[in-house]
C-alpha cells in the first residue's frame, strides 16, 4: 500500500479496510492535512474518530517530533471540553489519532447554515472553548488553530445546556509547517482567518494566540463573517498585523458597543495588551453584551431545535 493510498485519497477508497487495529466505517470530513474518518476499535468494539495525517506531515521530522510530543500532552489533559484521545501512533508511514467520536456538527457547518448564533449561544460555546484552552495553557499547551472546523457542537445534556462543545486538534496546526499555510508543493492547506499577529512575525507564542484566535471565532459567530476578509492571502495577513478590526454591533443591533471594545481588546496586535486568559475574554464578553442591548433580543429557539440543511463545507 502506497503512503497516499493509505492516507485515502479518495473517500470511499478506505472504508471497510483495517488500519491499526481499527476498521474504517466511513468519511467524516477532511481539512487540508488530514482525513477524519468514523471507525470502529476492534479491541474494544467501540465507535471511534480516526484522523490520518496527510503523509508528506509524517516526513516532516519537526511534526513528528511536535506530534508525538503534544499528543502525548493532550492526551494528559482530561477536560469536558477536550476530545478525549485514545490512541496516537504511526503504521505504514502514516501517523494516526484515535479519538472520541463526537456525535454532531463542527461549528463550521453550523455557522455555515445558522448564520451568525443568537448571543446566549455565542456565549455559552465561547465559554466551553475559553475553558478547554485555559485548561491547555495550565498544561503548558498551545493550541495555535482555534477555528471553527476545530470545534465540534455536540447536543448537551438539558435545556440549561443545550449543547456540549468539544475543542480537538491541539498542535495540529500547520502554522508550524510555513507561515502561510502552504505545504511544500505549494497546496493550501487552510485559512488564515483566526491567526495570531505574533504567528504571523514568527515570534514565540503563549496561550494569548489561543485568546486572539478565539476572538476571532467569537466575531464569526457574532457577525457571520471573522474580522478581517481580504481579497489575497498577503493583504488578510497585513491586516491582522495593522488593521483595526471593525466593530460587531455595526451588524447586530441586539448587541451593545461595549461588546466592541471587548472584542478589541482580546483582537489587540500585541498580547500584552490582550485579556490574560480566555476565560476572562468571555467573561467580559458575558458582561458587555448583558449591560447594555440596543434592543431586546428575541427568544430563540435551541439551535437543536432548527430544520438542518445540506451545506457546503467551507475551511
Ligand atoms: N472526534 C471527532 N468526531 C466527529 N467528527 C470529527 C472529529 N474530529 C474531526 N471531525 C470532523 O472531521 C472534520 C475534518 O477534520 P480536520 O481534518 O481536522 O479538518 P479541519 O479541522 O480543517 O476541519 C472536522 O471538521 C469535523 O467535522
Ligand atoms: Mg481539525
Amino acid at each position: 500500500m502506497s503512503e497516499a493510498r493509505s492516507y485515502g485519497e479518495h473517500p470511499s477508497e478506505l472504508v471497510g479496510r483495517q488500519i491499526a487495529g481499527y476498521r474504517v466505517e466511513a468519511e467524516l470530513g477532511r481539512g487540508g492535512m488530514a482525513v477524519v474518518y468514523q471507525a470502529r476499535d476492534l479491541r474494544l468494539d467501540r465507535r471511534v474518530a480516526l484522523k490520518l495525517l496527510a503523509p508528506e506531515l509524517a516526513r516532516n521530522d519537526t511534526f513528528r517530533r511536535r506530534f508525538t510530543h503534544e499528543s502525548r500532552v493532550a492526551a494528559a489533559i482530561d477536560h469536558p471540553h477536550i476530545v478525549p484521545i485514545f490512541e496516537a501512533g504511526e503504521t505504514d508511514g502514516v501517523l494516526y489519532i484515535a479519538m472520541r467520536y463526537v456525535a454532531g456538527r463542527d461549528l463550521r457547518q453550523l455557522l455555515d447554515r445558522e448564520g451568525p448564533l443568537p448571543i446566549p449561544a455565542a456565549t455559552r460555546i465561547a465559554a466551553q472553548v475559553a475553558s478547554a484552552l485555559d485548561a491547555a495553557h495550565d498544561h503548558g499547551l498551545v493550541h495555535r488553530d482555534v477555528k471553527p472546523g476545530n470545534i465540534l457542537v455536540a447536543p448537551g445534556t438539558d435545556s440549561d445546556h443545550p449543547e456540549h462543545v468539544y475543542l480537538t486538534d491541539f498542535g495540529l496546526t500547520k502554522k508550524s509547517l510555513s507561515l502561510t499555510g502552504f505545504t511544500t508543493v505549494g497546496q493550501f492547506v487552510g485559512t488564515l482567518d483566526y491567526v495570531a499577529p505574533e504567528q504571523i512575525s514568527g515570534k514565540p507564542v503563549d496561550g494569548r494566540c489561543d485568546v486572539y484566535s478565539l476572538a476571532c471565532v467569537v466575531h464569526e459567530i457574532l457577525t457571520g463573517r471573522p474580522p478581517f476578509r481580504r481579497d489575497d492571502d498577503m493583504a488578510l495577513l497585513w491586516a491582522h498585523q495593522y488593521d483595526d478590526p471593525p466593530p460587531v454591533s455595526a451588524g447586530r443591533p441586539d448587541l451593545g458597543t461595549a461588546v466592541d471594545g471587548v472584542l478589541a481588546k482580546a483582537l489587540a496586535k500585541t498580547p500584552d495588551d490582550r485579556y490574560g486568559s480566555c476565560l476572562a475574554f468571555v467573561a467580559a464578553l458575558r458582561a458587555a453584551s448583558v449591560r447594555a442591548p440596543r434592543r431586546p433580543a428575541v427568544p430563540e429557539p435551541p439551535l437543536w431545535a432548527r430544520p438542518v440543511f445540506r451545506h457546503q463545507p467551507r475551511r
